[in-house]
């Protein structure tokens, strides 16, 4: 991270997404996501925004773009996506040739602080990837500009629940670098960048039945003694975390007014 505390990247691609991690986290998450609930919860997530064919979306922090897959192959969505790790984006665009979807999906890398097309899209989708953002007024007021009137915004989150914090809670956000909010905290944020029909649930329970599924796939997955342990360990925290509720697991809907 540079002194500003913001996330660069070359802090994502040398620790949390060098390319080796990147391939773990795809072997639990399931082919082409680094997030929890892979190819399942992405169509739910998509279909709940009813979206008109060639609808343009934005994914913002598109990873290995299983997410703009989905939309452009399941809800033919044109889709760009937006991320600040070359790692994942040279992965990407590696799949977005194998898969044949070059018409109607293009990864860029940048920082989503920084979008270039104002008015443009008629959805921003995101997955997981605001925990990383400091300034989440400043990325909000982006996103804002980037819709057209009427656009949606769905994303989710990590969030966390009120201080204090157990200490290993804290220990972990500190490593990862994580800024995260209370669920009506980031809400009020949301509104007050201009948005209209601010939703928002608290999905934690769903994240620990994906977490404990994914145990099992780590148990099957072919991977070293000591690989397998640690995978294992870091997936067991991650549940106590969120059981103990001070990791959580937040949906966000908005629109911007018409
Ligand atoms: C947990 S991964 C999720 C990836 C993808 N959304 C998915 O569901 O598989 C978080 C992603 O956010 C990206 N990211 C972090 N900070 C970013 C920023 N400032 N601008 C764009 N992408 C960013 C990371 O590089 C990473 O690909």
């Amino acid at each position: 991270m540079n002194h500003s505390n913001q996330v660069t990247q070359e802090f994502l691609d040398s620790a949390q997404y060098a390319t080796a991690s990147i391939l773990r986290y795809e072997a639990v998450y399931g082919e082409d996501f680094v997030s929890p609930g892979g190819r399942e919860i992405t169509i739910e997530l998509v279909g709940r925004m009813k979206l008109a064919p060639e609808s343009r979306v934005l994914d913002v922090g598109c990873g290995l773009g299983g997410s703009a897959f989905v939309m452009a192959r399941d809800f033919n969505l044109r889709v760009d996506g937006i991320d600040l790790s070359k790692n994942m984006l040279a992965i990407a665009n590696e799949k977005l040739a194998a898969h044949g979807l070059s018409e109607r999906i293009n990864f860029k890398w940048g920082d989503c602080l920084e979008l270039d097309r104002p008015g443009y899209y008629d959805a921003i989708y995101s997955r997981d990837v605001f925990l990383h953002i400091e300034d989440k007024t400043r990325l909000i007021s982006a996103l804002y500009a980037s819709l057209r009137p009427g656009g949606q915004l769905l994303f989710t989150d990590y969030c966390c629940g009120k201080k204090p914090w157990s200490e290993p809670f804290s220990a972990y956000v500190d490593d990862r670098g994580y800024i995260l909010h209370t669920l009506p905290d980031y809400a009020e944020l949301i509104s007050k960048a201009g948005f209209e029909q601010v939703e928002y649930q608290d999905i934690t329970d769903r994240f620990i039945s994906i977490l404990q599924s994914d145990l099992n796939k780590i148990a099957a997955l072919d991977l070293v003694d000591m690989d397998r342990a640690n995978l294992e360990q870091s997936w067991r925290d991650k549940v106590v975390r969120a059981k103990s509720g001070d990791q959580r697991w937040g949906m966000f809907s908005a629109v911007k007014g018409s």
